[in-house]
């Protein structure tokens, strides 16, 4: 499927969904099952294009993975070395591929992938995975489009400062300790609701990890892993994008089956904006809201605003009372939504990494093309609130990221058809 169709607006929006597994806990999850050869068992584990690529990157280094009758994916890495002929492609089509570094330096003493990918909104470096791999003792080398590390005495306990909290440096730093001789501190460490349940999962296959979730780390590396067994966290981005999606068509929502403690930055902006809702155990129900009040919006590393629902949140605001302003600081390049926004009717200004949004009554259906998964489910909530037809295009983007988007959107009201 190509395209999204979508018929707007959409007045009978409203119910309840579902929120499915975290993709980005599941990505470093699936990667960190490797750094034992017995058997792991993952639930909740979403049905995605990047999980499948992430299962295709597993099968690729001769390790076994697969999805039982009743939808657990099975993990064996009984390898004695990973083979060495690894797909471009395939580790060009998602970040997460870098977080397959950890466990083969760990496990077998060296790795060499192709360069990560992923969603184009920034230059993405990768220098702090690999000083926080230098630092235990790998010798680092890059060229040909290709990275390696190498530890052939094995890794050694390190203390370890991040230059900058990465989500991905410290899952890939954590994961490699695991293993090593000693104890390995990590400060300056991300403390993203993934990080813990990463932790949670290597915990349970024998690892020493104490801090997750703050911003300093200790692990005491133990000599090996046994498999593990995990029922991956819900997806706090998917819940946001539902959530703000509901707010702009003034519409209730009841999602269901989440962590309502990770989404705190995000319900902190909805009250702002004069929106109430209730919350229980595990759900959150928006109530109905005809017009909210536009706020202001800076993303930030956890527990600040994230930056994975700054798109979903600006296509709240075009329709908002009043102007808002979001700032990214993550992201050299994650506007691109913007331009497609416009094309709807959105009134919006940008100066360098802050967007200037001025609330219009509506907005109209127009031809727009997904330009990220974020950027994309954007689209999606703008779409439905919109005066006529919309058509979104490259939609491969959002099913990286949302597992049976336009089904869940059906089930709430949405008119939305998946067209090749
Ligand atoms: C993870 O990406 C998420 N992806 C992203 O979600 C999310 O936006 C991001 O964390 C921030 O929360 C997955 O978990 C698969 P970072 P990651 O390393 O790990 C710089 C989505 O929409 N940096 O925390 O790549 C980097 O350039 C995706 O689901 C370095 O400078 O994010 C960026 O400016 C998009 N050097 C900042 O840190 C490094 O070695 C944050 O990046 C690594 C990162």
């Amino acid at each position: 499927m190509s395209k999204y169709i979508i018929n707007g607006p959409c007045r009978s929006f409203g119910g309840k969904v579902n929120i499915s597994g975290s993709k980005n806990a599941a990505l470093p999850v699936m990667a960190a099952a490797l750094l034992s050869e017995d058997e792991s068992v993952l639930y909740n584990v979403p049905r995605l294009s990047d999980t499948a690529a992430m299962a295709k990157i597993i099968e690729s280094l001769g390790c076994g993975i697969y999805r039982d009758g009743k939808g657990a994916v099975h993990i064996s890495a009984s390898v004695r070395r990973p083979k060495k002929s690894l797909d471009y492609y395939l580790f060009s089509r998602l970040r997460a591929s870098i977080l397959i570094m950890a466990p083969c330096l760990a496990r077998f003493g060296r790795t060499r992938i192709p360069m990560p990918g992923g969603c184009k909104i920034g230059a993405r470096p990768i220098d702090l995975h690999l000083k926080g791999f230098a630092a235990m003792g790998a010798k680092i080398k890059q060229g040909h489009g290709f990275v390696e590390a190498a530890a052939k005495n094995g890794l050694k306990g390190a203390k370890i400062y991040l230059d900058f909290p990465s989500v991905g440096a410290t899952e890939n730093i954590m994961t490699a300790a695991c293993l090593a001789d000693g104890v390995t501190t990590v400060e300056n460490a991300a403390g993203e609701p993934e990080i813990e349940d990463l932790a949670e999962f290597l915990n349970g296959m024998g690892a020493k990890i104490e801090g997750a979730g703050s911003d300093t780390l200790v692990i005491t590396g133990v000599p090996r892993l046994h498999g593990g067994s995990h029922r991956i966290m819900s997806d706090r981005i998917e819940a946001g994008t539902f959530l703000t999606c509901a707010a702009g068509l003034g519409a209730q929502l009841r999602a269901e089956n989440l962590e309502v403690g990770c989404l705190k930055p995000l319900l902190a902006k909805l009250t702002e904006m004069g929106l109430e809702f209730e919350t229980g155990r595990d759900y959150i129900e928006l109530k109905p809201c005809a017009r909210p009040a536009a706020v202001d919006i800076k993303t930030l590393p956890y527990p600040g605003f994230p930056t994975d629902l700054q798109a979903q949140t600006m296509a709240l605001l075009t329709t908002c009372d009043g102007n808002g302003m979001v700032v990214e600081t993550l992201f050299e390049n994650r506007f691109s939504h913007i331009p497609e926004l416009c094309r709807m009717g959105a009134e919006i200004k940008t100066e360098g990494n802050a967007a200037f949004i001025e609330g219009v009554k509506r907005l109209t259906g127009a031809e727009v093309k997904a330009t990220d998964l974020r950027a994309g489910a954007a689209l999606v909530a703008a779409a439905l609130k919109a005066d006529g037809m919309s058509v979104i295009h490259d939609i491969e983007h959002i099913e990286r990221g949302y597992e049976n988007f336009p089904e869940k959107l059906r089930s709430l009201g949405g008119d939305i058809t998946a067209v090749d």
